[in-house]
């Protein structure tokens, strides 16, 4: 009777230190689509087996620009939530605000330095601290197709922009949009970085649009690249203007177009959809990158937090994020590939399992490189002229080559 008792009181005691230490964290994100409200579940799923609370603060729209304007009103009326999706040189810029947390105790625990390639250890790190917790690795240079469609159409899946033209060709004929394109300036920016690399290779993508070196801005290499930039548009429907991604993404799971130049975030839509690679659409390296590759890593950064119990469940949660359990399922629905070392990929498809080779190959022969369209490259502020100049010239029926080039040049020189 007095041991049952004895537990009771244990088990009760318990009871109260879990619910004295579970926190709250909020956490903002742009993650709305299909496969990515998918994964964001997993997220939360993931914080509340540890006893916390969730609080959703999600801002729809690709890319992030949204967010990033609530999350700026928001820090500065000192409201900061506790995680927000941030990433590349955008966390320098956030920490230089002395805004970031020090994660370097949970880090330690977990062995992060271990576990993270150290280029990507590198980005989450502000003076040496961890400031933030990566999540995945997206794959940016991607080709996504059609199957039944290029059948349809008689068109091989290209490998270069040769073939991607002839392909577009004979979608067209076949009455199918060649090109699913979402009209946005950031989605215009995606497109441009994976002609860019096509067209022009590795070094010239280094130099161009990581370095922002003047005199490859404005070479005979940046004129092939633009006006290969500008004929991908005219294989792109009427409709396209103000598309959202995922809209674009549809199309070609229904194969209505052929083709979309995407990130691997368009595989958690086909997946998310009952789609099979392989069968029912087709990942390829966008044309003339299979040899290279455009990184996107995802990455919450961590505020600094006056309540104890939610900085508890803040770093609960920057542990959680790094585990094995919850690398596999957020990544199985996001699309990309986990970014810790040594994952087991069995339960991943033949996409996943192409990016994480290449990403472990491109890294030792220097073509894996940072993605500009995605916040990986550059400046914030750097990124959004140049976003702005390449999307004027896409939009517009008037603008030559050679003014594109020169607005581009000029906007890389913001600081
Ligand atoms: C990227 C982000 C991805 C995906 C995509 C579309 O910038 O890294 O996770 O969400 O935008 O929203």
């Amino acid at each position: 009777m007095f041991a049952l008792r004895a537990g009771a009181v244990v088990a009760a005691s318990m009871v109260t230190a879990l619910a004295a230490q579970a926190g709250e964290v909020e956490v903002l994100h742009w993650w709305t689509s299909g496969g990515e409200a998918k994964a964001a579940k997993a997220l939360q799923a993931t914080l509340q087996a540890k006893g916390h609370s969730w609080k959703d603060f999600a801002v729809a729209g690709g890319g992030g620009d949204s967010a990033m304007t609530v999350l700026k009103s928001r820090v500065v009326s000192g409201n900061a939530p506790a995680a927000a999706q941030i990433k590349g040189p955008s966390l320098q810029e956030w920490a230089q605000e002395g805004v970031l947390a020090d994660m370097s105790d949970v880090a330690a625990t977990n062995q992060w330095d271990k576990l993270l390639p150290p280029v990507v250890g590198n980005i989450m790190k502000y003076k040496g601290k961890y400031v933030a917790v990566p999540v995945n690795v997206h794959r940016v240079n991607w080709l996504w197709a059609n199957p039944e469609a290029f059948k349809k159409a008689g068109a091989k899946v290209p490998t270069n922009w040769d073939e991607f033209f002839a392909a577009a060709e004979k979608l067209k004929a076949a009455g199918i949009i060649p090109v699913a394109h979402g009209g946005q300036n950031w989605q215009d920016f995606t497109t441009f970085e994976s002609v860019a690399l096509g067209v022009g290779g590795t070094e010239f993508y280094k130099k161009a649009l990581v370095q922002l070196d003047q005199a490859t801005l404005k070479s005979e290499t940046m004129t092939k690249v633009l006006t290969t930039f500008k004929r991908v548009k005219s294989y792109t429907d009427k409709n396209a203007p103000g598309r959202d991604w995922n809209l674009a993404t549809a199309m070609v799971i229904r194969g209505e177009a052929g083709m979309q130049l995407m990130g691997d975030w368009a595989k958690g839509e086909f997946i998310s959809a009952g789609k099979k690679p392989g069968v029912d659409f087709i990942c390829t390296a966008a044309p003339g990158t299979a040899k290279a590759f455009t990184f996107n890593i995802d990455s919450f950064a961590l505020f600094k937090l006056k309540n104890e119990a939610n900085v508890k469940a803040q770093k609960d949660l920057a542990a959680a994020i790094m585990s094995p359990e919850f690398q596999e399922v957020f990544n199985l629905n996001k699309g990309s590939i986990p970014v810790r070392l040594g994952q087991d990929m069995s339960k991943f498809d033949d996409c996943a399992k192409q990016s994480s080779k290449d990403f472990v190959d491109t890294a030792k022969t220097n073509t894996l490189v940072p993605s500009i369209a995605h916040g990986m490259a550059v400046s914030s502020a750097a990124e959004g002229a140049i976003k702005d100049a390449v999307s004027n010239f896409w939009n517009s029926d008037k603008m030559t080559v050679a003014q594109a080039m020169d607005k581009i040049a000029a906007a890389a020189r913001t600081k």
